[in-house]
């Protein structure tokens, strides 16, 4: 029953009756043309988008609306299969270009103006204000926004704020002061794409759904959790922003803890208590005491290597990169959580670039009360939620014969999306356009999350702190096999 009225409410969320103006600050941007672009094109084409809206770049790159309109369209045929012209050109023409800088508010005034005028005959207007620039311009747009009269009481208006917000709790604190300066809390929207994936929303919608699932869920019956993140791909080109992150702000200051979140999370009965319960559930997660760091996080570099049969170049050898960087591109970190059904249970996490394969995994191995006999693994669930997606759960066999061995019993299912399927971007910018939050990030969540980094990756910055090589291609560093090791376990 309850999920019957969680899917009417999911399936009725999708159209996007209302006209709106969407600006995409950053319009030049890598993000905009691998991902907001195309993720428009897909919302036009599945007819999600009304007969009145104009979405309007505005970066400081020299182009007219006819140039802006080619760079879209060049976006939108390198990253979407099989593009339907048709539906291409007729969104084409809800697209402008406004040249200006993000610390002009004469630049907003104008933007202002210009939004005007496309919604003269509109009703019923929401703006939409998506900040695909560097975090250290959100500060200087937020402002502008409202010095320059775009943001007016009579329309309502949200603010899509892409991640990372900040590079640590102090440039977190004064992004949020000035968007807080300008914008209600209720206007911001942090985006945290992964909180866009099917798969990864699925993690708590298996356990809300599945009760035998969550009964599973509990420490006196969990060894430890792993969650592992591999990516192939290297830095793809962003060095000037990989440098000064690193995996761990990259990749665990948001999309790692929110995994774990999701999972730990007590279910609620609506899709209104999700944010507060997801904050909950992270809030709990803490760093296991240690005397030494290295017990509960350890940083590796790619080397050059194989990936996919093609040779690939070390990072220190990347594009931008310095030669003598020390920027982290694996991490393996321990957490503990304080919610009493999680207490006593690890939580290992690992992500990297340059590795073997792409794959995000949640793996949750059970207690062997009693050694069980020849053959014999304990058993373990994991969840795939990206690479060879599906959910598996290794029970074990007896064999045939007088005496008792046992084989593994491999239940197992493709976790496809099926059904009403966006990308992520699309899901999100059309949750936005209906005022949708309960998938955007809070800033108590990112808060939080950089409470947690931040006295890690100060000491991954020690330059004592050891950097383990790995080659690319491989599963990261053998240290990082000796170290979970030492803990007793191996990675999945
Ligand atoms: N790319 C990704 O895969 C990805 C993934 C997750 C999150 N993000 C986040 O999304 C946002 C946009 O990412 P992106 O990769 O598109 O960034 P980007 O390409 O480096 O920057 C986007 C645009 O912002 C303007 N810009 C860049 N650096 C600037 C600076 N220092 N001062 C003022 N303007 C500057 C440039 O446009 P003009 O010079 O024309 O104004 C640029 O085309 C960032 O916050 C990023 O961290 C990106």
């Amino acid at each position: 029953m309850r999920v019957g009225v969680l899917c009417y409410a999911l399936r009725h969320m999708f159209a996007a009756p209302s006209p709106f103006s969407l600006v995409l600050f950053g319009a030049s941007g890598h993000l905009a043309q691998i991902k907001l672009y195309p993720a428009l094109y897909i919302l036009a084409l599945k007819k999600r988008l009304p007969e009145q809206y104009a979405i309007v770049g505005f970066s400081r790159s020299a182009m007219d609306d006819g140039a802006f309109r080619s760079l879209v369209a060049d976006a939108v045929h390198t990253h979407v299969p099989a593009v339907n012209e048709s539906v291409l050109t007729a969104m084409l023409e809800h697209v402008h270009y406004y040249k200006g800088e993000y610390d002009s508010p004469d630049d907003f005034t104008a933007l202002a103006k210009i939004l005007k005028n496309l919604e003269k005959r509109w009703s019923g207007i929401v703006r939409l204000m998506y900040f695909s620039v560097p975090p250290s311009v959100f500060s200087a747009v937020g402002k502008n926004l409202c010095k320059g009269g775009v943001h007016t009481p009579e329309i309502p208006l949200r603010c899509i704020v892409e991640k990372p917000v900040g590079n640590d709790q102090e440039s977190f604190q004064a992004i949020r002061d000035a968007l807080i300066g300008c914008f209600r809390e209720e206007e911001i929207y942090l985006l945290d794409h992964y909180l866009g994936k099917e798969a990864v929303r699925n993690i708590y919608y298996l356990r809300y759904a599945n009760p035998v699932v969550e009964t599973l869920l509990a420490n006196a019956l969990i060894h430890h959790v792993e969650i592992t993140s591999f990516e192939a791909a290297g830095i793809e080109g962003r060095a000037g922003y990989f440098e000064h992150a690193g995996t761990l702000r990259d990749m665990f200051q948001s999309h790692m803890l929110m995994v774990a979140s999701l999972l730990t999370m007590p279910l609620v009965e609506t899709e209104q208590s999700i944010p507060k319960s997801r904050f909950g559930a992270l809030k709990q997660f803490y760093l296991p005491p240690a005397k030494n760091l290295n017990t509960v996080i350890l940083q590796g570099q790619y080397d050059a290597g194989e990936v996919h049969s093609s040779t690939v170049p070390a990072y220190q050898e990347e594009e931008g990169v310095a030669t003598d960087s020390r920027t982290n591109t694996f991490i393996a970190l321990k957490l503990l959580s304080r919610a009493s059904r999680w207490q006593g249970v690890p939580f290992y996490l690992r992500s990297g670039k340059r590795l073997e394969k792409k794959e995000t995994r949640i793996s949750i191995q059970f207690q062997e009360p009693t050694e069980v006999g020849e053959g014999a693994n304990p058993n373990c669930l994991h969840i795939i939620l990206q690479g060879e997606a599906g959910m598996r759960l290794h029970l074990q066999t007896k064999m045939g014969g007088t005496n008792p061995s046992f084989r593994a019993l491999v239940l197992a299912d493709p976790l496809v999306c099926m059904g009403d399927c966006l990308p992520e971007h699309s899901l999100m910018i059309l949750e936005a356009i209906h005022g949708k939050r309960h998938w955007f990030l809070s800033f108590n969540e990112v808060q939080t999350a950089w409470h947690l980094i931040d006295p890690l990756q100060a000491h991954l910055d020690e330059p004592t702190t050891a950097l383990h090589h790995y080659p690319s291609g491989s599963k990261g560093p053998q240290e990082a096999d000796a170290w979970i090791t030492q803990q007793g376990v191996t990675w999945h």
